[in-house]
């Protein structure tokens, strides 16, 4: 993506991860193996405890009741209960597997993520086994975090109370729009009253964070619209929200349509969606909230954190499971096979780890990494980053930071060796703070594939 796109062309993306996917490979797998079969600090050497970094668990659920029109996960629909139990097997013991392994000893889950897909899918029958079986193995009783993704459509009041119970903290609705019509057009399996109905269990279970999906730039999105979602989210008063502009990877209904007849972006424009956004995060600031990121306001930030979020793009571990998860151990990146059929037979035939490319990235790939995620908050510590990697990151890409300062996206600080010295992003940064990332790649990485 450039910073110059103005249409929604097909094969746009987020930035999530550096190096790019597509340099990821079978042959570094024994890299990633070797990582997890490495004792952490905190055993071999207890001095070094403090200095491991968090550990998070992710968990793929890739089921969903329809295939949304603009969605490039990896997602199946149409699978039969006994098909959700082959897989919440293997999962658990995809888990069983990684807990055994010596760079898990002696450490806690500082956070928990239950991605989709919908994890919302499971019945509160398959929900009480999945847990009853996760919880033989691992346990995120001290995790501060444990986030759970619902699609509005898949809850009832006794799914809600069951989450609640297991723990869930911060519960993630994808309303994604109001407007039936829109969401009707673009694919979704729920309507609006679906998320009235969701909302007052949601409220009644008292989570200590709501957080609600929505899409600027909907198939179909009009200014007056987007004022009522914004209206309406507002009345609704969840601890956080999360915009993000629509993007068109190649694997979307909507792409694949759109190269077959060869047919202009039904999607609004980039400066549009941006507009969008600009205009939520205005109305949301004057009703009490800040911006927390490129993608999200949240209303009270001294209450409200995003540990998954903060801890990831601070180079964490994350031990990441399910189909075609990716996470990163003791410094390695790794990522889950992604066909269906693998997946199940390696864990339940082979009785192994389902790992199908790695990438062990260098220093100074790990520190390109920390500061391309960490600029989506909105700003760099340059000490942080002197701290971490000896390296002044205001000097290393000065002519890059000099260029971006002169089309009005970034503000330098006054005194670059102050300690609280930050280069700050500007709103018009912000808002397409992913068109500016690749700059910052090295040479080799900027044209490439990114998935
Ligand atoms: C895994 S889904 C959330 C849970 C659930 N599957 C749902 O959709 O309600 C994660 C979020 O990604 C966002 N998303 C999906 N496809 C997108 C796209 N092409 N562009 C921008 N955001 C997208 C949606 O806001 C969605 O809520
Ligand atoms: S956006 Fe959510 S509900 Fe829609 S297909 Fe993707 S993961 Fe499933």
């Amino acid at each position: 993506m450039s910073t110059e796109a103005t249409k929604t062309e097909v094969g746009s993306y987020f930035i999530s991860n550096y190096p790019p996917y597509s340099q990821w490979t079978p042959e570094a797998i024994p890299e990633a193996l070797s990582a997890l079969a490495t004792l952490p600090g905190s055993v071999s050497n207890p001095e070094q405890a403090a200095e491991l970094p968090p550990l998070g668990l992710y968990l793929h659920i890739p089921f969903c009741r329809k295939r949304c029109k603009f969605c490039y996960f990896k997602v199946f629909t149409n699978v039969n209960a006994e098909a959700i139990e082959r897989y919440v097997s293997a999962l658990c013991q995809e888990i069983s597997l990684v807990a055994q392994q010596p760079l898990m000893q002696d450490r806690q889950f500082r956070f928990v993520y239950f991605g989709g897909g919908t994890p919302s899918f499971l019945s509160v029958k398959q929900l009480q086994s999945l847990m009853d079986r996760l919880h033989r193995h691992v346990s995120w009783n001290g995790a501060e975090e444990v986030t759970f993704e619902c699609e509005p459509g898949t809850l009832s009041e006794s799914k809600v109370q069951i989450l609640k119970e297991l723990g869930v903290t911060r519960l993630s609705l994808g309303v994604e729009n109001f407007s039936d019509a829109i969401l009707e057009e673009n694919g979704r399996a729920h309507l609006s009253k679906e998320v009235y109905r969701a909302w007052e269990w949601i409220s009644k279970a008292e989570f200590a964070n709501v957080n609600i999906d929505l899409i600027s730039g909907m198939v179909g999105e009009t200014w007056e619209n987007w004022k009522q979602n914004i209206q309406k989210t507002l009345e609704l008063s969840p601890e956080s929200v999360t915009i993000y502009q629509m993007e068109l990877p190649f694997n979307t209904v909507y792409s694949k349509g759109m190269l077959e007849s060869q047919s202009e972006s039904a999607v609004a424009t980039w400066p549009t969606k941006r507009d969008w956004v600009r205009y939520a995060f205005d109305v949301f600031q004057d009703n009490g909230y800040s911006i927390s990121s490129a993608y999200t306001v949240v209303k009270d930030p001294t209450k409200v954190s995003f540990s998954y979020r903060d801890n990831l793009w601070r180079g964490s571990d994350l031990l990441a499971t399910g189909i075609a998860s990716f996470g990163h151990v003791g410094g390695v990146h790794y990522q889950n096979v992604p066909e269906w059929d693998r997946y199940l037979s390696i864990i339940l035939d082979e009785n192994r780890l389902p790992i199908g490319r790695a990438y062990r990235p260098t220093v100074q790939q790990r520190l390109i990494r920390e500061m391309i995620l960490q600029l989506k908050k909105g700003y760099l510590n340059v000490e942080y980053f002197r701290r971490k990697f000896q390296v002044d990151i205001l000097e290393h890409w000065q002519s890059e930071w000099n260029a971006y300062a002169a089309d009005g996206y970034v503000q330098l600080p006054a005194d670059s060796k102050a300690q609280d010295a930050d280069i700050r992003l500007t709103t018009d940064g912000l808002l397409r703070v992913d068109g500016l990332l690749q700059a910052f790649f090295e040479p080799e990485f900027r044209n490439v594939r990114y998935t």
